[in-house]
This record gives structure tokens, sequence and C-alpha cells, in this order.
């Protein structure tokens, strides 16, 4: 049985800004994905379908090139493949370019389906939505030849020869139409195969990293997808200095209390929060930024940390580890001018991002009433909560020595629980409250006001 592939191509891109057959999609054209997923699926011949005139493809392309004028439909397209088949194929199977990133594996469910008997044309399904590739026998889609009619019609003419196969795809749904699309499916190419929740979950802070650096580009693209966090009112008031020079990274150790992996990652993203553009802007339009309002400084560093968050997460979800940074406010207005911020400007926390060189024990999080209440907040769980939260601890510390030979090279306290740390750390004395205790004047120096 000859099953053939055809590719529709033939478009300008024009919302892409680019022909979407050369797309660069992690390393690969997007028709040298879809022409090599089609082969591993067992397509015995690709017709790809391209406008006259269109730029060339690349070379040794396991592919057959059909062309039509520009500004047709995907149907005129697809009536242009068609006379080009021989009378020895079976099955067809159309894969628009825009669908370049659906995995091979779809595509044999979908000619799985449709080899089973009565199916004349098979199709996957995202949540419910019909996407592509879609599969048809020969006959269903000599109906493609009638003038005027459009693949939909094709596929609506008679329900009961349609069969469809859920997937867990997303990209049999979503097309390569504009370049936030391109951006999505690079990022996906890039990442790990499991769900956004199942990386959140896995998270651990990693504090040893090799040295591989982490390309410009690859950075470009963590921080393009993490700007697009939520943001107060739209405000925005948010930066990051992506620091990767060695020297400089060595200075910002220094001053966030010698942290060795501060200088061992590849990078250190310095996440500010910036009113420094809305000064601009009120500077532009007459007027003055309220910098001493406790509510815009809340809603800078609430934007600093969805946005760090936000880059944690990507980081991660490409094989990177991170660490946040929180000794970034030790010195403050020393880290600003070492970074060269403007006023109205200040690093929240920091984050080393590189490729991991350890393997800590994760340590959980407490209970989960401890966070989650219904309605109202139930404080009768919390005695609970401390007992858990301490157990797991406890557990935490049992396994790093007996799995790392501790905690950064020294054993952890095995009975020590969450709260007796907390206690110390944030009672009576804390130390930690004592290394920040001038935090608030160097804010108020860098331009913010906690009024
Ligand atoms: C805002 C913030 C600042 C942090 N600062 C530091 C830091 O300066 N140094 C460090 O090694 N870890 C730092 N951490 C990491 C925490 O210690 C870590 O997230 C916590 O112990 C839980 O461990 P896990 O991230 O491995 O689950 C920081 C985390 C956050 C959210």
């Amino acid at each position: 049985m000859r099953t053939v592939a055809i590719v529709p191509a033939a478009g300008r891109g024009e919302r892409m800004g680019a022909d979407k057959a050369l797309l660069d999609l992690a390393g690969a054209t997007a028709i040298e994905r879809v022409v090599a997923t089609c082969r591993d699926a067992g397509a015995a011949d690709v017709l790809i379908v391209r406008r006259d005139g269109a730029p060339s493809l690349p070379a040794n392309l396991a592919a057959r090139v059909v062309t039509v004028p520009p500004g047709g439909e995907m149907a005129d397209s697809l009536r242009a493949a068609a006379a080009a088949l021989g009378p020895d194929v079976a099955e067809i199977v159309v894969f628009p370019v825009d669908h370049a990133i659906v995995p091979a594996e779809t595509l044999l469910a979908v000619l799985a389906l449709l080899r089973r008997p009565g199916c004349g044309v098979a199709l996957p399904l995202f949540r419910g939505r019909p996407g592509h590739p879609v599969a048809m026998t020969r006959a269903v889609f000599d109906e493609i030849r009638r003038p005027d009619a459009l693949l939909r019609d094709v596929v609506r003419a008679d329900r009961s020869r349609v069969l469809t196969i859920a997937t867990g795809s997303p990209w049999v749904v979503a097309d390569l139409d504009r370049p936030d699309d391109l951006r999505a499916a690079v990022s996906a190419l890039h990442g790990e195969p499991w769900s956004t929740v199942a990386q959140m979950f896995r998270h651990r802070s990693h504090r040893s990293y090799r040295p591989d650096p982490i390309a410009a580009p690859t950075i470009e693209r963590l921080v393009d997808a993490a700007r697009h966090a939520s943001t107060s009112s739209f405000i925005q008031a948010n930066a990051v200095v992506v620091v990767s020079d060695a020297k400089r990274r060595a200075d910002v150790a220094r001053l966030c209390g010698g942290q060795a992996h501060i200088t061992e990652a590849p990078v250190f993203a310095a996440v500010c929060a910036d009113l420094h553009k809305i000064a601009a802007a009120c500077g532009r339009h007459g007027t003055a930024v309220q910098a001493q309002s406790l509510e815009l400084f809340l809603q800078a560093t609430v934007d600093a940390a969805l946005f760090g968050q936000n880059l944690a997460l990507a980081a991660e979800a490409e094989g990177f580890g991170v660490c946040m940074i929180g000794a970034a406010r030790n010195h403050p207005v020393e880290l600003g001018a070492l970074l060269g911020l403007p006023p109205h400007c200040y690093v929240v926390f920091g984050m080393t991002i590189g490729v991991p060189a350890d393997d800590p024990v994760p340590r959980g999080r407490m209970p989960l009433p401890g966070i989650l209440h219904w309605d109202r907040y139930d404080t009768n769980t919390i005695p609970a909560v401390l007992d858990g939260a301490d157990d797991g601890m406890r557990a935490w510390a049992r396994r790093t020595n007996a799995e790392r030979g501790g905690y950064a090279g020294k054993p952890v306290s095995e009975s020590k629980g969450w709260a007796e740390r907390m206690a110390i750390a944030w009672g009576a004395s804390s130390s930690y409250a004592r290394a920040r205790a001038t935090l608030a004047d160097e804010l108020r120096r860098l331009g913010f006001g906690l009024d």
C-alpha cells in the first residue's frame, strides 16, 4: 500500500514575516522536519507544494516539489498535488508545513486509524479539536479534484467514514502562523517531554554547575518567554541584568555573601524591580513618578518576582538548573552601582542559571493544608502542619547525610525540624534581619519609598 504525504507549503507566510517552510526549528528547517516525520512514519513519497518563484528549499530533501501559481488556497495546492499522484497511491496524508512539529508518533497513529475497516478519513484531536495531519484513502482524497472543493468539505461530506484519535500534541491544532507561534514551537522543541506542572514538582535549587556557557539566543528566548508574566496594571516594572562575564560574576558573588555557585554558574541573572521606565514615561508627559509610594514599591517588587519565577521555570523546562539569590539584597546600593542600575531600580533577587553539576535531594514542602485553605483560612490545621514540616525537614536531612554526605560539605542536623530552624532564623534574634538592617535606607537611596 503506497502512502504519499502532501505538504502544502505555498504560502508567503505574511503573518509570520517569513517563508514558513524555511523557519529554523531548533536546528532543522520546518520543511526538513515535516519530510523526516513523514518518512519516519512510512510515507513512500513526499510531495511538497510550493508557489512559483518561492525561495529554494534545502538541498537533498527526500521529497518532490510541485509548484502552483502564487495566491491560491490550500485546496489549489492539494489539487495540484493530486494531479501528480501515480495510480498506485492508496493513502494520502495532508501535512501542512504549519504543523511542522507534530511528531511521527501522531502521524503513525493517524495512519493506523485510517487502516481500520470503513475509515475514509482519519484525523488527530487535541482536547477534542480536530487538527492536522489528515489521512485519507485515495478515493476520498480524489474528491478534492472537484472544482471549488475544500479539504473541509471533503472531511465533512460523510461523517460516518471519519475516525478521530485523541492525541497529547497541541501542535496538531496550533499552526505556525505568527512569530509568537514560532517562539513557542522552538521552546517546545528545546523543552523536556513533561508538562509544566510535572516540571514544577521536579524543582530543586542547584548550587553547583558545569562550566558550559549558555548561548545568548537561549537566554534571550528564556527572558522573552518569562517577561510574559502577568504585570500589575500593565506597569511592566521589571528588568533583568544578565551577567555572564566571569570577572563581573566574581564581583557579584563578593557582594552576595561570597556564594561559590554565583562564580561557578555561567549566568547570574539580576532580577530587578524597575520604576525607571515609568519615571521616564512620567518625565516625558510632564509628571513625576510617585516612587515614595509603598504600593508602587510592592507592585514593582511583585512584578520582578513573577518574572523571576517565570524565568526559573522556563530555564528548568529546558534542562537548566537555577538557584535564586536573595543575598543580592545584602548590599543593594553597591550591587546596583556594579550593574549600572539607574535610579528607581533595585535587584530584588539574583538567579544562577546553568547546567547542573549536583543532584540535590528534593526538599519537598510542608503539608498542603498549611498552604491550601478552602473558603477561609483554617488555623486548626497549623499544629499538624508544623509537625509535618518538621518530619519533612528531618527526612530531607537524613537522606542528604546518607546519600550526599551532608549539605555544602557538612553533615546536617537530623534532629532539628523546620519549626525550630525558623525560630532560630526569624525568632528573637534573626541573623537574616540583622544582615538587612539597613535595607530600607538603602532602598530609599535607590529611589524607592516605603510610605
Ligand atoms: C527569593 C529567594 C532567595 C533565595 N536566596 C538564596 C541564596 O541567596 N542562596 C542560596 O543558596 N539559595 C537561595 N534561595 C533558595 C532557597 O534556599 C530554596 O529555594 C529553598 O531552600 C527550597 O529549596 P529548593 O528550591 O531546592 O526546593 C533563595 C530562594 C528564593 C525564593
